[in-house]
């Protein structure tokens, strides 16, 4: 039955996860899976979500199922972050949503939905995108290909190329945009982008399909999430996937939200298809981590314990932006680093080629995915000189 499946090659970004975990070099630095750390290299749990987490398990009084949607409130407080309090198509009923087993399993559900209302749709990925956009929403299937994105001379947006394309696009097509934090390429787009990608969107037909995982690790709540908002606003259909992982820090407890924006009159069909996909993949999804999201966001004084600390993890991540370009400038690394400050969110790529991040892990300890992405997040005053030296000697 299963002679004929083969081995994998390791997933790109877990496989390193793995490998740092096992390095005994006291040196080793982990700036592969994008994971919030601090100076000590520790992953710690937010405040808030402790505080919650003690209530529930105070309050919880049973664990029968919360159903395929998850909790209601737990909707519309994510609803209200992401799109912003009172925004019209929610007052419109035009969203469809539902807590999703992370981040992963919104994109998944999404793609399963599309596939189920237009089979032949394509989905149009940046150039280059998160290597798992690729399984999670082709493995159902869909075509994928890709839009000119990434400027590797400059760090930032290559906009008019990617805006030639999208012109190109009509209703069969989706796009996939990342709301903030450009995942792996921290090139982010400005409000003006938004704006013009959003006017395409809406006169040329295409479905606009958002993955916001980093929202408030960019800029700041709001501003993060203004292509998100913006483009509800402006287009009649719209796919938003979100995460809980990075900004919640509930990595492992696998919190997101799947939304279809669409008309009023096609909102129930499309929760209704939300759910029938839910039952036949996973049944229902974990309610523990989406409680605490729903609690910390629902209590005053909680909502801003927690904004209060992200505020503090994008702080260190841009701090760690400026500590890595003044220290490879101070090490004799070529080029100029000032794009690591226009940069948004967890990533940056590094020009380096493969032979020497195969280098800086293997005789360096120092973890860095294939494509050349670094999460800032592993960058500190206390490793910054042994990396920077790392860096220059596989230029030199
Ligand atoms: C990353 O890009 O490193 C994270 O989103 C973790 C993952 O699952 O790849």
């Amino acid at each position: 039955m299963f002679q004929s499946l083969k081995p994998l090659p390791a997933d790109p970004i877990l496989s390193l996860m793995a490998a740092y975990r096992e390095d005994d070099n006291p040196l080793k630095v982990d700036l592969s899976v994008g994971v919030f750390k601090t100076a000590s290299g520790d992953t710690p749990i937010f405040n808030a979500v402790k505080l919650a987490e003690a209530h529930r398990l105070e309050t919880e009084t049973t664990k029968a199922y919360i159903g395929m949607a998850g909790t209601p409130g737990y909707n519309s407080t994510m609803l209200d972050l992401l799109l912003g309090k009172g925004h019209e198509v929610i007052k419109d009923g035009r969203v469809a949503s539902m807590l999703a087993p992370g981040g992963c399993g919104a994109l998944r559900v999404a793609a399963e939905l599309v596939k189920r209302s237009k089979p032949d749709a394509t989905v149009w990925v940046s150039d280059p995108t998160w290597a798992n956009h690729v399984p999670l929403i082709g493995g159902v299937g869909l075509e994928l290909k890709s839009y000119p994105y990434f400027d590797r001379d400059t760090h930032g947006v290559k906009f008019d190329e990617m805006i030639a394309t999208l012109e190109t696009l009509g209703p069969d097509d989706l796009v996939l945009l990342h709301a903030c934090c450009h995942n792996p390429t921290g090139a982010d787009l400005t409000p003006q982008q938004w704006d013009i990608i959003a006017d395409v969107a809406a006169r040329r037909g295409f479905i606009p399909f958002l993955d916001s995982a980093y929202q408030g690790l960019g800029i700041d709540l709001d501003a993060d999430a203004y292509g998100v908002r913006k483009m509800a606003a402006t287009v009649p259909e719209m796919i938003l996937a979100a995460s809980c992982s990075k900004n919640f820090g509930l990595y492992r407890d696998r919190v997101g939200l799947v939304a279809f924006i669409t008309s009023a009159i096609q909102q129930p069909a499309t929760e209704a298809n939300l759910k029938s996909i839910a039952r036949g993949m996973y049944s229902m999804p974990p309610a523990h981590g989406g409680a605490v999201v729903e609690y910390i966001l629902s209590t005053p004084a909680l909502k801003a314990d927690w904004q209060a600390e992200l505020v503090g993890l994008c702080a260190s991540i841009n701090t760690s932006r400026q500590v890595l370009a003044k220290g490879l400038t101070a090490a004799g690394v070529p080029g100029q680093f000032d794009w690591l400050m226009e940069n948004r969110g967890m990533f940056s790529i590094l020009d380096l080629s493969k032979d020497q991040i195969r280098r800086l892990k293997d005789e360096f300890s120092v973890y860095i995915v294939g494509s050349g992405r670094i999460n800032l997040a592993g960058v500190t005053a206390g490793n910054i000189n042994y990396l920077a030296a790392s860096i220059a000697k596989v230029h030199e």
